[in-house]
C-alpha cells in the first residue's frame, strides 16, 4: 500500500534520513551509518540541505532513465528522494525562471564520481530543456565534447579507470527561454608528466593506446606506427589492457564525438600525427661521445626513429638533430650554444614530448570552443559545471599534488563562504535573527600558499627566477625561513623545535595541514616543474616545422617574436587561472554535489567506513550539517507544511480556509508545541530540532493510520449497504422471472391437450372423406382407359388409309419428273458439248496465273541489287514469262537502289563505269580497284604548306595529285613525281621540290597503254612534233592506274570532244627521244613481293617482270 502513494516530500518511505539535517543524534558515527545504510538500499545521494552527497556505486543503478528524468522534472528539490537530477532541476529552473545564474561545483577525491555526475547533470539539462533541430545540434555537440576530451585528458590511475588529468569549467550557455546556445570550456592544469613516465600499475593517457588498438592498419601506417604497445618507452606496459574498456572500440566513439564536434578531417589527421609524433619521440635514444676538449656530449643511436618523426611532422632532420644536441642560450645581442650531455638530452625529449601534448590538449580546448560557441550576440544566462580533481594524497606528492590541492582549499573555502553566505542570507530574509556559527575557516591554508609575499608560490616563483645557482634545496631552506612559525606548514629543518625529532618527516620535504589532513610533499622537481622550460631551440625547430598544427603550437619558436623575458612560471599561472575561477564562480549561484568514494577497489557493494570517514572529515560535511542547523535544522515553505500536517488539527482538516500562514500557526498551537522549537519567517516555518519535525511526522503517522481505518470503516460499511440493496433488488428480479415462467409452462401444456384431441377428430374426418374421394376416383379413372383404347383404334384404322393415298400419289410425281429430265437432257446434249472445253480450258489457266502470281507474291527475293536468288519456275508453259519477271523485277529494284544516290554519288558511279568499261576482263589489275574509291587529290596540294610553290604554279582546278614513278629510260630504275591532272594539262612536278618538270597539253596525249597485267606501270604518248613529245613518252608506274586512265580518259573526252586511245597490251613501243623502246611485259618470280620490278635489256627492251 505504502508503495503505491504518490511521493509528496523526501520524508516519505525515507531510509535513514535523506536530509542529514534531520540526523538525530548528530555526529560522526550516526553520519556514516546513515550514509551507509542508505548506500545498502541503493539510495547514493543524501541531502544536506541543498547540497547533494553521492557516493559512487560503482555499478549502473537503473536510476538515470527517461522515466526517472520526468519524474523530476519541474518537482520540487525535497519533493523526492534525494537525487542528482532534483539538483540539476533546481538549479535549470532558477537559470530559466529566475534569471539567476547557476554554477554547480563538483567536489571529491580522485574515483569518487565527480566527472559521471558532471555527465549526469549536463545530461539531465539536455533533456529537459528546449527542442528542435539547431537546439538538438548544440546539445549533442555540448554533450560529445566529453568523450574527446576525456580520451585526451584521462588516463588509468590506481584509483580511477577512468581519472580526469586535468581540471575542466564548462559554462553552458541559455536564452531568455532556457533553450541551450552553445558553451566555453575552461581547463587547468593539465598532468603532463604523465606522457613521458607513469607510476607502477597507471596508463599515459587513453588516447595513445586507443590509436594504437583501434586505427585501421593503413591509418597506422600512415602515421608510421606499429599496433604493438610494446615498441614505445613510453607506454607503461603493466597495466597496458583495462578490464572493461574497449580501447579499439572507444576510438571509434573519439573520431565520431570529433566530427559530431565539428573537427575537419584534415584536422583530425593532424592531432593524431601529433600524439603519433609524441610517442615516437619517447623511442629517441642517445648514447654519450666526448669530445676532444673534455665535453660531454651526446649522439642519437637510432635515427630511424628520428627521421620518421620529421617526415610526419615535416621538421628538417638536422635541425631537429641539432636542438637535441644543442642549447643556445641568448643574452642581450649575444648567442652561445653550448652541447648536451646524454642526461640534459633526454630532458630535452621528454621536455618536448610534455610540451607538444599539452600544448595540443590546450588547442583542442580551445578548437571545441570555436565550434560550441554561442552564435548569437544576445544576452546569455549561464550554468557553470566545475569538474575539477579532488583533494590528492599520495605516498610521494610532488608539484603536481600540491598544485591540485591548493585549488581544492580554494574550493573549499568558497564552499564555506558561500553556504554561511546563504544561510545568513536566508534567515535575514525570512527575517529571523541571526546567531553567530563557529567554523574552521581555511582562509589561513590559501594564505600559506598564495601570499603574494610570504606565501609559498611567491617563494617559488622568487627562487625560480633569482640568478645564481637554484635547486630544490635551496628553496626548501628558503621556505623553511619564511614559513617556520606558520601552524599549518611543518618542516624538519625549520627552526621550529618540534618537527626536529618527528621521523616521519624527510629532510627533504616539507608538509602542509590541508583542511583535508596533513600532506607531505617532496621538494623535488618543484624549481623544475615550476620553471617549465623547453629549450628555445627546441621551440625553434617546432616553430619550423612544415605541420601547420604543429607551428602553431609553438609561436615563442617565431625567430621574428624572440621575448627573452621568460614566460610566467606554472604555479603563478595557476594561482592566476584559479583568482579567475573564483571570482566567476562567486558571481553566481552555487550548487553542490560533494563525491564520496565507497572503497579503494572500484568495487559496488562494499562500503569501507574507515575511507568514508575520512573523507566526510575533509570535505567538512559534519560541519556543513552544524552551519545548517546552526539556528533552525528544518524549514519548510507554510503551503506544503500545511498540506502535509493539516490532518493534525481539527480546524485546519479537511480544508482550511486562509493564509497558510495562518493555518500552521493554529496548527502548532494546537498541537502545543514549544514555543522555542519553531520561529515563524515570511514565508517558511523554521523548526529548530528534528525532534519536533520526526514527532509531528510520527503524529502525522499515527493520524493517517486513525484516518485510514476511518476510511476504512467507512468504505466497509458504504460496501455492504451497496451489496445488500443489490441483492435486494437481484431477489425482485428472479421472483419476477420465476412466477413468468411457471405460467409458461402450465399454458404450454393445456395448449398442447387441445391441440392432441383436435387433431384425432380432424384425422377420422379426413380419413372418411378420402375413402369416398378413392372410390369416385378409381370410377373415373375406368372411364377414360376404356374411351381411350376405343379412340386409338379408330385413329389407326384412319392412319393406315391415309399412308396408302400418300404413297399412291408420291409414286405418280416421281415417274414424271423422271420422264421431265429425260426429255430434257435429250434436247440439249447438244449445245453443251460445243462450249464446255475452251470455258475449261480458260477457267483453269486463269486458275494456274493467279496461283502462279500469288505465290510469286511471297517468295520475291531481297531489293539488294546483288542478289542472286529467284524463285524456282512452277510451270514449264510460264518459262518466258519468269525470266521476263524476273529481269524487270532486277531492272526497278536496281531503279530503286540508283534513286538513293546523291550527285556526288552518282559522278562517282559514272566514273566506276566508265572503269569497268574500259578495263573490264581486260586488265588483271581491275577487280582490285572496284572496291576503292576514286578520290583524286591523294596529296592535298592546297592544305599542305609544302606544296604552296606547285600550288601557286597551277591554277587551274586539280583533278588528279598523287606520287607516281617515273621510270628511268636508262636504267628502268624508278624516281618519285607528283603527277597533276587539271582540265586542260598534265603535269609532272618534283615531289620534294614541287617544281614543275613537264606540261602536258591534254590536246597532245595521244595514247594511254599499259599491260594486261596486275601491274601499275603505264605510258602516256604524246603527239608527234608537239613541245612536250620532245623529251618523249613518259613510263609512269602508280598504285591508283585504274583510276588515272579513266580520269584522265574521262577528262580529255570532255575537253577535246575526242576518246582516248586507251591500249592494252603485254608489249608496247614507248618514244624515247628519236629511239623506240619496246615495253615488254613477262610472268616474274615472286622475288621482290607483289611489287614489279623493270629492267633495261638492251637499246631496244625494257623488261618488266610481273610478278
Ligand atoms: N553514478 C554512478 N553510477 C555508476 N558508476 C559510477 C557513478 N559514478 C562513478 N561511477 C564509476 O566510478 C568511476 C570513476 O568515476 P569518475 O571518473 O567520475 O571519478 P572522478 O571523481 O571524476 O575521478 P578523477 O578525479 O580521478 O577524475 C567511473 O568510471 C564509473 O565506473
Ligand atoms: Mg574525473
Amino acid at each position: 500500500m505504502a508503495k503505491m502513494e504518490v511521493k509528496t516530500s523526501l520524508l516519505d518511505d525515507m531510509i535513514g534520513v535523506g536530509d542529514m539535517v534531520l540526523l538525530e543524534p548528530l555526529n560522526e558515527d550516526s553520519f556514516i551509518n546513515n550514509l551507509k545504510k542508505r548506500f545498502d538500499h541503493n539510495e547514493v545521494y543524501t541531502y544536506i540541505g541543498s547540497v547533494v552527497i553521492s557516493i559512487n556505486p560503482y555499478r549502473s543503478l537503473p536510476i538515470y532513465t527517461p522515466e526517472k528524468v520526468e519524474e523530476y522534472r519541474n518537482r520540487n528539490f525535497y519533493e523526492l528522494s534525494p537525487h542528482i537530477f532534483a539538483l540539476s532541476d533546481e538549479a535549470y529552473r532558477s537559470l530559466r525562471d529566475q534569471d539567476k545564474d547557476q554554477c554547480i561545483l563538483i567536489t571529491g577525491e580522485s574515483g569518487a564520481g565527480k566527472t559521471e555526475a558532471s555527465k549526469l547533470v549536463m545530461s539531465y539539462v539536455a533533456a529537459v530543456c528546449g527542442k528542435g533541430a539547431e537546439v538538438n545540434q548544440v546539445k549533442e555537440q555540448l554533450l560529445q565534447s566529453n568523450p574527446v576530451l576525456e580520451a585526451f585528458g584521462n588516463a588509468k590511475t590506481v584509483r580511477n579507470d577512468n581519472s580526469s588529468r586535468f581540471g575542466k569549467y564548462m559554462d553552458i550557455e541559455f536564452d531568455f527561454k532556457g533553450d541551450p546556445l552553445g558553451g566555453v570550456i575552461s581547463n587547468y592544469l593539465l598532468e603532463k608528466s604523465r606522457v613521458v613516465k607513469q607510476p607502477r600499475g597507471e596508463r599515459n593517457f587513453h588516447i595513445f593506446y586507443q590509436i594504437l588498438s583501434g586505427a585501421s592498419e593503413e591509418f597506422l601506417c600512415k602515421l608510421k606506427l606499429e599496433r604493438d604497445f610494446s615498441r614505445y618507452n613510453y607506454l607503461g606496459l603493466d597495466s597496458a589492457r583495462v578490464n572493461g574498456v574497449d580501447d579499439a572500440s572507444n576510438f571509434r566513439t573519439v573520431r565520431n564525438a570529433m566530427q559530431i564536434v565539428g573537427f575537419m578531417d584534415h584536422e583530425t589527421q593532424s592531432v593524431f600525427e601529433v600524439v603519433a609524433a609524441v610517442l615516437k619521440l619517447g623511442n629517441i635514444e642517445f648514447k654519450p661521445e666526448s669530445r676532444a676538449n673534455g665535453l660531454d656530449e651526446s649522439k642519437i643511436k637510432d635515427k630511424n626513429e628520428l627521421k620518421e618523426i620529421c617526415e610526419l611532422t615535416g621538421i628538417d632532420q638536422s635541425v631537429l638533430e641539432r636542438a637535441f644536441s644543442f642549447r643556445t642560450v641568448e643574452a642581450k645581442q649575444e648567442k652561445v650554444s653550448t652541447t648536451l650531455n646524454v642526461a640534459q638530452a633526454y630532458y630535452a625529449r621528454d621536455a618536448l614530448a610534455k610540451n607538444l601534448y599539452s600544448r595540443l590538449f590546450s588547442w583542442l580546448v580551445t578548437r571545441i570552443n570555436e565550434s560550441i560557441k554561442a552564435q548569437t550576440k544576445v544576452r546569455k544566462k549561464v550554468m557553470g559545471v566545475l569538474d575539477i580533481y579532488g583533494f590528492e594524497i599520495f605516498e610521494d606528492n610532488s608539484f603536481e599534488q600540491f598544485i591540485i590541492n591548493y585549488c581544492n582549499e580554494k574550493l573549499q573555502q568558497i564552499f564555506i563562504e558561500l553556504t554561511l553566505k546563504e544561510e545568513q542570507e536566508e534567515y535575514i530574509r525570512e527575517g529571523i535573527e541571526w546567531t553567530h556559527i563557529e567554523y574552521f575557516n581555511n582562509a589561513i591554508i590559501c594564505d600559506l600558499i598564495e601570499n603574494n609575499q610570504t606565501g609559498i608560490l611567491a617563494m617559488l616563483d622568487e627562487e625560480c627566477l633569482r640568478p645564481g645557482t637554484v635547486t630544490d634545496d635551496t628553496f626548501l631552506e628558503k621556505l623553511n625561513q619564511v614559513c617556520a612559525t606558520h601552524q599549518h606548514f611543518e618542516s624538519r629543518m625549520s627552526k621550529c623545535s618540534r618537527f626536529l625529532n618527528d621521523t616521519s618527516l624527510p629532510h627533504s620535504c616539507f608538509r602542509i595541514q590541508h583542511y583535508a589532513g596533513k600532506v607531505l610533499y617532496q621538494v623535488e622537481g618543484f624549481v623544475d616543474k615550476n620553471n617549465d622550460l623547453l629549450y628555445r631551440d627546441l621551440s625553434q625547430a617546432m616553430w619550423k616545422a612544415n605541420h601547420s598544427l604543429i607551428k602553431a603550437l609553438f609561436p615563442e619558436g617565431n625567430p621574428a617574436k624572440i621575448n627573452l623575458k621568460r614566460p610566467p612560471t606554472a604555479g603563478s599561472q595557476f594561482k592566476a587561472s584559479v583568482a579567475t575561477l573564483m571570482k566567476n564562480l562567486q558571481t553566481k549561484n552555487p550548487n553542490y554535489i560533494r563525491c564520496i568514494k565507497p572503497n579503494d577497489k572500484k568495487a559496488a557493494h562494499i562500503f569501507n567506513e574507515a575511507l568514508v570517514c575520512h573523507q566526510i572529515r575533509y570535505l567538512g560535511l559534519l560541519e556543513n550539517v552544524r552551519v545548517r542547523r546552526a539556528g533552525y535544522a528544518f524549514r519548510q515553505p507554510y503551503e506544503p507544511c500545511l498540506e502535509r500536517y493539516k490532518m493534525l488539527c481539527k480546524q485546519t482538516w479537511p480544508h482550511w480556509r486562509g493564509p497558510a500562514r495562518a493555518g500552521v500557526e493554529v496548527l502548532f498551537n494546537e498541537l502545543r508545541i514549544p514555543e522555542e522549537e519553531f520561529s515563524f519567517g515570511r514565508s517558511k516555518i523554521f523548526i529548530r530540532n528534528p525532534r519536533t519535525l520526526f514527532k509531528l511526522e510520527d503524529l502525522r503517522k499515527q493520524r493517517l493510520e486513525d484516518l485510514a481505518t476511518l476510511i476504512g470503516k467507512i468504505y466497509r460499511g458504504w460496501k455492504c449497504r451497496t451489496r445488500f440493496l443489490l441483492m435486494k433488488k437481484c431477489q425482485v428480479v428472479i421472483a419476477s422471472w420465476y412466477r413468468r415462467y411457471a405460467q409458461q409452462k402450465k399454458y404450454q401444456k393445456i395448449k398442447s391437450s387441445a391441440i392432441t384431441v383436435q387433431s384425432y377428430i380432424r384425422g377420422w374426418k379426413a380419413r372418411k372423406l378420402l375413402r369416398e374421394l378413392k372410390h369416385l376416383k378409381r370410377c373415373n379413372e375406368a372411364a377414360t382407359v376404356i374411351a381411350a383404347y376405343w379412340h386409338g383404334t379408330q385413329a389407326r384404322r384412319e392412319l393406315r388409309r391415309l399412308k396408302d393415298d400418300a404413297r399412291n400419289k408420291h409414286a405418280i410425281a416421281v415417274i414424271w419428273a423422271f420422264w421431265l429430265g429425260y426429255k430434257v437432257r435429250r434436247e440439249y446434249r447438244k449445245f453443251f458439248r460445243a462450249n464446255a472445253g475452251r470455258k475449261i480450258y480458260e477457267f483453269t489457266l486463269q486458275r494456274l496465273m493467279q496461283k502462279y502470281f500469288l505465290e510469286m507474291k511471297n517468295k520475291m527475293p531481297s531489293l539488294s541489287p546483288i542478289d542472286k536468288n529467284w524463285p524456282a519456275r512452277p510451270y514449264l508453259f510460264l518459262d518466258s514469262t519468269h525470266k521476263e519477271l524476273k529481269r524487270i523485277f532486277h531492272l526497278w529494284r536496281c531503279k530503286k537502289y540508283r534513286d538513293q544516290f546523291t550527285d556526288q554519288q552518282k559522278l562517282i558511279y559514272e566514273e566506276k563505269l566508265e572503269a569497268s568499261e574500259l578495263f573490264k576482263d581486260k586488265k588483271a589489275l581491275y577487280p582490285a580497284s572496284v572496291g576503292q574509291p576514286f578520290q583524286g587529290a591523294y596529296l592535298e596540294i592546297s592544305e599542305n604548306p609544302k606544296y604552296k610553290k606547285l600550288k601557286d604554279a597551277v591554277d587551274e582546278k586539280i583533278i588528279i595529285a598523287e606520287v607516281v614513278n617515273k621510270i628511268n629510260r636508262a636504267n628502268g630504275k624508278a624516281a618519285s613525281r607528283i603527277f597533276l591532272l587539271t582540265k586542260n594539262n598534265v603535269l609532272l612536278a618534283d615531289q620534294k621540290s614541287g617544281t614543275i618538270k613537264s606540261e602536258v597539253p591534254l590536246g597532245d596525249v595521244t595514247k594511254v597503254s599499259m599491260s594486261s597485267q596486275n601491274d601499275g606501270f603505264f605510258a602516256v604518248h604524246l603527239k608527234e612534233g608537239s613541245e612536250a613529245a620532245s623529251k618523249g613518252d613518259f613510263l609512269l608506274s602508280s598504285d591508283h592506274l585504274i583510276e588515272m586512265a579513266t580520269k584522265l580518259y574521262r577528262t580529255t573526252l570532255s575537253q577535246t570532244k575526242q576518246k582516248l586511245n586507251i591500249e592494252i597490251s603485254d608489249e608496247f613501243l614507248v618514244q624515247f627521244k628519236q629511239d623506240k623502246v619496246c615495253v615488254k611485259f613477262i610472268q616474274g618470280s615472286q622475288k621482290n613481293g607483289n611489287i614489279p620490278t623493270c629492267k633495261r635489256k638492251n637499246n631496244r627492251l625494257l623488261e618488266v617482270a610481273v610478278p
